[in-house]
């Protein structure tokens, strides 16, 4: 019901009381308390006497109105859920596609709990911080072509980060998102397949929004979208330019990877590759198709990598 309420505060200049309570068929006391409710939240709601409650102010909130208000898309993020706080919106986002959530349904969250990584590491989540949110897809493909998902993902933030905030980042292979050598936002895809077809895939995105301090482990890695802005910047905003470039890179067609390159903080540059059973350094040359990176070694071959830890030369600490 506080949605409901919200949604019609985003809509109308001002919503009566009486008028609320007949549509959500509750009394004028239990809408105020849910106006209460909406207070102590952040959202400044003004009482017009008898013309009812008029909305001033929204604070820093991932609601579902609030993300669905100004949102142009035709697919992505069309169904929404939040959840104020959950272990992990992979793990709850994978669990309601099992269950038949349509391509392009949204998990947001304001706080994980268990928030995941890449490579079993965690993913630290504190509440009203940052994005956490996992994108539902259901794409008519072969699981070898989901590594171009995750591209098109990583491309997707830098392009909502650039038209919402307007800051210019990089994908550092294959899919951290870096600004000023430091990491901004982590991805982590997870799909559902058998051999011959993807049934669907999960695209957990985190972005670091207002943190201003981090564990000691990657304090000398990390950053925030403020932190590189100097300004407070507003997470549904990104989140509904995040959709919004997530439906453009989807018709780039073989653009993608044009489009991906161009917006690389690896090739051309020296990195080391640490995989389960290699380690070498070498010249990041491209990125394929397919999505694997291929760098030149020291001896002049051309290897092709296709899962490891890639250190970028003057990027998150490597010297
Ligand atoms: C990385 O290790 O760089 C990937 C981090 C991915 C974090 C996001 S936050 C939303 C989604 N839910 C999770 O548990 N993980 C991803």
């Amino acid at each position: 019901m506080m949605d409901q309420i919200l949604s019609r505060l985003l809509e109308n200049e001002t919503v009566s009381g009486q008028a609320l309570s007949e549509e959500l068929g509750v009394t004028r006391a239990a809408v105020w308390k849910k106006i209460d409710a909406l207070r102590d939240a952040g959202f400044d709601i003004e009482s017009c006497g008898r013309q009812g409650y008029r909305l001033n102010g929204c604070p820093d909130s991932l609601r579902v109105p609030v993300v669905l208000h100004g949102l142009d898309t035709k697919w992505a993020g069309r169904e929404m859920v939040y959840l104020e706080s959950v272990d992990s919106t992979n793990r709850y986002a994978r669990k309601w596609a099992a269950e038949g959530a349509a391509h392009g349904a949204l998990v947001l969250a304001d706080e994980q709990t268990a928030g995941r990584g890449r490579r079993g590491r965690s993913w630290i989540s504190p509440a009203g911080e940052g994005i956490f949110m996992s994108l539902i897809m259901r794409p008519h493909a072969h699981p070898s072509e989901v590594a171009r998902l995750s591209l098109q993902t990583a491309l997707a933030v830098v392009k909502a980060l650039h038209d919402a905030c307007g800051l210019d980042a990089q994908i550092k292979w294959p899919n951290d998102i870096v600004c000023a050598g430091r990491k901004i936002c982590g991805l982590l895809l997870e799909m559902n397949a058998d051999e011959q077809a993807v049934h669907d895939v999960v695209a957990g995105i985190g972005i670091n929004v207002h943190q201003k301090q981090f564990d000691e482990d990657i304090q000398k890695t990390a950053s925030s979208v403020d932190l590189q802005t100097g300004r407070k910047e507003n997470r549904a905003a990104i989140v509904r330019a995040f959709l919004r470039a997530f439906e453009e890179t989807e018709q780039l067609g073989d653009g993608l990877m044009e489009a991906y390159r161009a917006h690389s903080a690896t090739l051309g540059r020296q990195v080391e590759v640490i995989g389960s059973d290699c380690r070498f350094v070498g010249v990041a040359l491209d990125v394929t198709d397919s999505g694997s990176l291929i760098v030149e070694d020291q001896q002049g071959r051309k290897r092709e990598v296709l899962a490891a830890d890639v250190s970028v030369r003057g990027l998150m600490g490597y010297v």
